[in-house]
């Protein structure tokens, strides 16, 4: 593996094996979609309790997606969820899992922390490999920057429940070579997503237009204008959307939703990111949806 020959150059790499760094909301999804396409896949994150977590969370929504595809024949339930499951490997070291073809980060969205991991794992996986971030809001120039293989470094932005939800943006940072572009559009389309073209720009393609939208019904909401419940139902039944802008704040988290905003506006300057009083209350309180219990709604 460590002779592979990949430059720009060079035919498609084809991805066999793959490491998802960070084992959250995220990360399972990620990991379960992989398994699932057949290929091999390690999650590491930082202790067991968490890895257990998520092979729980990944077995129940491979149950889900069994059961949806093979309906009431237990045993093609059954054989499907175990294969899957069978090629997911978890690990709380990084250093024991370089050895892959694709490394996708879906970690905290601190810059700093990610810089630091990227810059581990260039130095210590193999040549070929390709260094992936799915950042939701962050430069993914600027959480390369340290990197020496910029060649082979992507944004892979999947989307929340990443199982169901068919989209990959898949991010072209300024250094990235026409091969390992192709390589992770291939790649989207093997784990079974549409894949779009995006630049390093705030937000990429879907956030840009959505943070936008969920800025704007939260001050709504705070000025008095209209009840979080009618937004909700406007939305969904006036615009067609699946949920309305609070579910979908509650659902997302409210920390991501702030924190989206707030690197949105540092770098677009546009007042609607400016921040909002209530999201920021509501954040304080640890009131951050359904991951917490609470949020603009509350939670069983
Ligand atoms: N894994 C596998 N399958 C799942 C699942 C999961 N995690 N979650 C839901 N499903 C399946 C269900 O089994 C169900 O399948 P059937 O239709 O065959 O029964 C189907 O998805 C629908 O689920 P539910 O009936 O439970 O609920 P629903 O109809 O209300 O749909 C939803 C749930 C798919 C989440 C839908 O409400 C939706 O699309 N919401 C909008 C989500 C969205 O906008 N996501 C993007 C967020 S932004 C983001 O992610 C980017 C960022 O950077 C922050
Ligand atoms: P999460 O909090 O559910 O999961 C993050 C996981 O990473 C946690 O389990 C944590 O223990 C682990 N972790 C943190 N630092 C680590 C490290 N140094 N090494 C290994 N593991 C580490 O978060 P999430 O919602 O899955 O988000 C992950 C990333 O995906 C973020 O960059 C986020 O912006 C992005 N994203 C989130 C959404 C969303 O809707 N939540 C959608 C698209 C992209």
């Amino acid at each position: 593996i460590f002779t592979r020959n990949f430059s720009s150059s060079s035919p498609l790499n084809v991805i066999k094996t793959v490491t998802v760094i960070g084992g959250g909301l995220m990360g399972s999804g990620i990991a379960q979609v992989t398994a699932q396409a057949g290929q091999n896949v390690t999650i590491v994150d930082l202790q067991p309790e968490l890895l257990e977590k998520a092979q729980k969370s990944i077995q129940n929504n491979l149950t889900r997606v069994a059961k949806k595809t093979f309906k009431d024949d237990a045993a093609k339930i059954e054989n499907f969820v175990k294969d899957a499951a069978s090629r997911i490997k978890t690990s709380t070291k990084v250093e024991d899992a370089v050895n892959a073809d694709l490394i996708i980060e879906a970690i905290v969205e601190k810059l700093d922390v990610k810089q630091q991991l990227f810059n581990k794992l260039d130095q210590l996986a193999p040549e070929h490999t390709i260094l992936a971030t799915n950042t939701s809001s962050i430069s993914i120039n600027a959480i390369g920057a340290g990197i020496k293989r910029k060649d082979r470094y992507g944004g892979l932005h999947f989307f929340n429940p990443v199982p169901v939800m068919r989209l990959l943006e898949v991010i072209r940072g300024d250094h990235i070579s026409d091969a390992t572009y192709q390589t992770l559009m291939e790649w989207g389309k093997s784990v079974g997503k549409t894949c779009i073209t995006c630049k390093d720009t705030p937000g990429f393609v879907v956030n840009r237009l959505l943070a936008p939208y969920s800025a704007e019904a939260m001050r709504l909401y705070e000025r008095g204008d209209a009840s979080k419940e009618d937004i909700d139902i406007g939305m969904k039944l006036g615009a067609g959307y699946p949920m309305g802008p609070f579910e979908l704040a509650d659902y997302t988290g409210l920390d991501t939703n702030r924190f989206v905003m707030q690197v949105m506006y540092e770098m677009t300057k546009n007042p609607v990111f400016k921040p909002i009083p209530l999201l920021d209350k509501m954040v304080a309180e640890g009131k951050l949806g359904i991951k917490t219990g609470e949020g603009f709604y509350k939670y069983n």
